[in-house]
């Protein structure tokens, strides 16, 4: 099957699509991204992400060169094209292409999205854990940029697969952050718990809306730095993101962590999710 890129305004095969070795994303890894899942053929929160990506954009004064509104009604043109039923759409922002410098150029930002078809979202109670690996955190100090500078990340999460693991948890002294490309969450008690937005931690669009989704369940939404051992003792522990919604940890650094099991909480939280995602994309 084809998959479809729209690049600069144009939608070609992805197989086509090419750009120039002055791209400043190809030199300086200068540019933003989102990733946006697809559901029924149709995108779940574009609204958020595309907010996020303006906010994003601004963190590292690039100017979108199309309003919000424009890019929704051109990511629609090449959903009718796609026509896939369950996916995601990979979207990237750059600075442009200039000769290289680290002056900023006045030059158009590159603007590109694709959409790649995935595997269905698997049951809930089907649904794999996941094993975490700690990593010492060594990102910028900017991390609510979803910046496409991601290489501490990939080493990370190399790290964590080549020990056993399938993602890495970011600490920082004894505090846990975030993972390489998931956001963290603990059950203790009444309380759910991830660490707060900025610096050291995306504004992720899941994490979000399990935060308003908490109370819903007889939790309370708290945002706190969590510490390693905290986190490692939890009721239930889990890592969120769109492309795997909720998932369920099972070990850390190689230990398995309790209850063992998909938590009942935390399988609450994601059926709550699961309802919005269906009446959303409906
Ligand atoms: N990653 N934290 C990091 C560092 C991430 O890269 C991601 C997402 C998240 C979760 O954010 P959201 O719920 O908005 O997906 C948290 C994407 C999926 C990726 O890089 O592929």
């Amino acid at each position: 099957m084809t998959e479809w890129i729209w690049i600069n305004g144009e939608v070609i095969p992805l197989s086509e699509a090419t750009v120039s070795i002055e791209d400043r994303g190809f030199q300086f890894a200068d540019g933003v991204y989102e990733v946006i899942r697809l559901y029924n053929g149709r995108p779940f929160t574009l609204d958020q992400h595309l907010a996020r990506l303006e906010r994003s954009a601004r963190g590292i004064e690039i100017v979108p060169p199309m309003s919000a509104t424009q890019l929704k009604s051109e990511i629609g043109k090449l959903l009718s094209r796609a026509s896939l039923h369950d996916g995601m759409i990979y979207l990237q922002l750059t600075r442009g292409v200039a000769p290289r410098n680290h002056i900023f150029p006045q030059t158009k930002p590159t603007l590109l999205f694709y959409a790649r078809e995935l595997p269905p979202m698997p049951e809930i109670d089907r649904c794999e854990p996941v094993k975490l690996r700690t990593v010492v955190d060594e990102r910028w100090k900017r991390c609510w940029v979803k910046s496409i500078a991601l290489l501490p990340n990939v080493l990370a999460k190399n790290y964590a697969i080549t020990n056993g693991a399938d993602e890495a948890v970011f600490t920082e002294y004894d505090c846990v952050t975030e993972c390489s490309a998931s956001n963290l969450f603990a059950i203790i008690g009444k309380e759910l718990i991830t660490h707060p937005v900025g610096p050291k931690v995306l504004p992720g669009i899941t994490r979000m809306l399990l935060l308003d989704i908490a109370a819903a369940v007889g939790l309370k939404p708290v945002e706190r730095p969590l510490t390693e051992s905290e986190a490692e003792t939890a009721d239930e522990l889990f890592i969120t993101s769109t492309t795997r919604e909720i998932a369920w940890v099972s070990h850390w650094n190689g230990k398995p962590v309790s209850p063992g099991h998909y938590g009942e909480k935390s399988k609450k939280l994601h059926a709550i999710l699961r309802d919005k995602i269906a009446r959303e994309t409906a």
